[in-house]
Parts: structure tokens; sequence; C-alpha cells
């Protein structure tokens, strides 16, 4: 990797298919249909590896939707909070389901497509979330349809339903019994549809987590209501499957040693700040030398993590942060005009592709 500079990214296509090896598994075992979450991870050089293994992909918003379109090439679906009348105009050629958050903007626009593209989302009132920013059931939720009578009043409009109320879920109980709860509350809007979304949050590809009982539940469902259930899922389809590499650049000491890397938790893994959480490195944090890892910007609190190494670091040592695909090379940004780290995927055949470099050029590109 002698041409690559740090800071980059580095994805590995083989812990990848790890986890496509467990979307082909739930698909054989449960008939259910997967579809990849762009706002997790949208690095389309990935796709032809990840659309062998999954049925398409799910979009926030009109310019995810393009992407899945043009670079995924299977079945594309939408949920917006809110659609304007040009994203429907466009969104109607190239999206095989459109899913509404309200009543209001369904009859806006049901008119302008077909019922077999149409789907509104549902707030069933229960979720799993250790985030509060994440839990689409808190009080006065903004996400999905809360009256029962409501929704089955348009049934005649849509073709299917959808319904996230996970997030990091890795508890299996607890997916089955929400599951349950959501049969019989919905059990008459259920049999009057042809497909149900799941949404994504479901942390199946973690290591002992009961894929046959989760399958059959899948299963299950699917035969009680007639319906093709779809998963959504983001983070389990690149758990493990990158990491961001750095390089130290000064160590400094206030009571503790600090050391400084060429990226920053702001600008390049912005969700651990949003989640107050710390990156994972890859050593057994057992060493004699502890350090604080700081990000380059200016931000007092752009921290990574406090961990103990085996040997001393200065400048030039490199530290390679783990598990970074999921919402961090999608939120990079240009904060501070810090260098956005490259992107590398290393192959199945273990050669070592560079895919993207930026520049100042992309940095002022970014600007006007
Ligand atoms: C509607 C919807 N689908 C899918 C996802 C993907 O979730 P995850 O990456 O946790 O699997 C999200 C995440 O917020 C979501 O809101």
């Amino acid at each position: 990797m002698k041409q690559l500079k740090t800071p980059y990214y580095l994805i590995n296509e083989h812990m990848l298919l790890k986890n496509l090896k467990i979307m082909k598994y739930i698909k054989e075992y449960s008939g259910t249909k997967l579809l990849l979450a762009l706002k997790c991870f949208s690095t389309w050089s990935t796709f032809d590896l990840i659309s062998k293994y999954m049925d398409g992909v799910t979009s926030s918003s009109l310019y995810e939707a393009k992407l899945g379109y043009y670079k995924f090439k299977k079945e594309n679906h939408i949920f917006s909070v809110a659609y304007s009348d040009n994203d429907i105009q466009l969104l109607k050629h190239i999206s095989d389901k459109i899913i509404f958050n309200s009543i209001s903007q369904l009859e806006l626009f049901y008119r302008t497509l077909q019922k077999s593209q149409i789907g509104l989302r549902i707030n069933p009132g229960v979720s799993y979330s250790k985030f509060i920013l994440a839990d689409p059931s808190q009080k006065y939720s903004k996400l999905g349809v809360n009256s029962t009578k409501e929704v089955i009043s348009v049934l005649n409009k849509i073709s299917g339903v959808m319904f996230h109320y996970n997030c990091e879920n890795a508890n299996y109980q607890s997916f089955s019994t929400m599951l349950d709860k959501i049969s019989l509350k919905y059990c008459s809007i259920l049999q009057n549809v042809q497909w149900v979304s799941l949404g994504g949050g479901v942390y199946f590809t973690k290591k002992g987590y009961p894929l046959d009982k989760f399958c059959q539940k899948l299963k299950d469902f699917s035969n009680q209501f007639k319906v093709q259930i779809y998963l959504e899922p983001g983070e389990a389809v690149v758990t493990n499957s990158c990491e961001l590499i750095t390089t130290v650049l000064d160590v400094v000491k206030n009571i503790k040693e600090i050391a400084i890397v060429d990226t920053s938790v702001a600008a390049h893994m912005p969700d651990l700040l949003i989640y107050r959480s710390s990156a994972k490195i890859n050593n057994n944090n057992l060493g004699r030398y502890n350090y604080i890892i700081a990000g380059q910007s200016c931000l007092a609190g752009d921290i990574f993590g406090e961990y103990k190494f085996e040997t001393i670091l200065k400048p030039g040592s490199i530290i390679r942060f783990q598990d970074t695909a999921g919402y961090t090379i999608v939120q990079k940004n240009w904060f501070n005009g810090l260098k956005m780290p490259s992107i590398a995927i290393m192959k199945l055949d273990g050669n070592i592709k560079i895919i993207k470099k930026f520049s100042y050029i992309d940095f002022l590109n970014s600007l006007s």
C-alpha cells in the first residue's frame, strides 16, 4: 500500500462476503427479500459483489434512489419522510416501491403512481433502540402513521406497508415479541396487502445470532398473512468489513498521553460523536502504554477513545480503526478542510484496489 497515504478506508471484500453469505441463507430459508439500506453504505464499487447476494436497495432520497437505479440495477425501493412533487415525478420511473410516511402525502401523490408501487409506513408504537435519536417510536415521533383506522381507510390505494422498529437489535427475543405484537395489532391490515417491509436494524450478522429461529419466524409471518417480506439491513451487511487506517502525527501530554492522528471523528466518523461512542481498534487493549487517541480537528471533544498499547506511540505509528463501513463513508465531510480519507478495497483475491482519492479540488468544488 505504498502508493496510498493515510488516512484511508480499507473495505475488505472477504469480510463483506461473510455477511453476504448470511443474507443468502436468510433469503433461501425464509423467502425474505433483502434490500441494502443505502443510507448506511453506498460505496457503489462494491455493488457488483453485494448485488449477487441481495435483491436490491432502499433509499431515503431521490439521489440515493438514482444511485440504486443506475449502479445496483435490481429492486429499487424508497422511503422518504416527505417527497416534493419533483421527487415523485422522477421517482415514479425508477422506483419499484415508493413508501409514504403520511396519509396526506399518499393522498397527494397516489394518482400519479401504480398501486403496486405504493407503500405506507406504520408507526407500530413499539421499538428497540439504545439511542433516542434513532428511536422511531419515541413520543411525538414524525415517523409513520399511528392510527390503524386511518391505514384501513387507504388500503385500496396501497400494496404494502413498512414497519421500521429496530436499531442495532441483536436480541432475537425482542425482535420476535415485537413482531407478534405487530401481527396481532395490524392483523386486518396485513391480510390485505401483498408485501411488508420490516425495515432495518436487526443485527443478524452478529456472531451467535439464532438464524434458524429468525428464518422460521419470518417464514411463519409470511405464510400467515400471505405477504412477501422485505428486510432493509444496512449495518448488518457491512459490519466488520472496513478499517480506517491512520497515522499518528504528534503525541502531546495533558496529564495523560494524547496521540493525534491524521483523521477526525467529526469529519470521518461522525456517528461516534452523534452516539457518544468510542472507535474500535485492532489491539486487545492489554498493553502497558495508555493513550487517548484524538482527531486532528479543532474540536477538543474530537476523540476516538482511550486505549492501551503494547508499544509506545510516536509520529508515524499506524492506528487502524475497525468496523468503519456503516454510516461512516456516507457521512464523511470537509470539516476543517481536513484531507478526506481515500477509499480502497481489498478484493477477494487479496489484491488492494484504490477506488477513490480526494484532493484540494474536491474540497474546492464542494464549496462555492
Ligand atoms: C427505514 C429504515 N430502513 C433501514 C434502515 C437501516 O438500518 P440498519 O443500518 O440499522 O440496518 C434504517 C436506519 O435507520 C431505516 O430508518
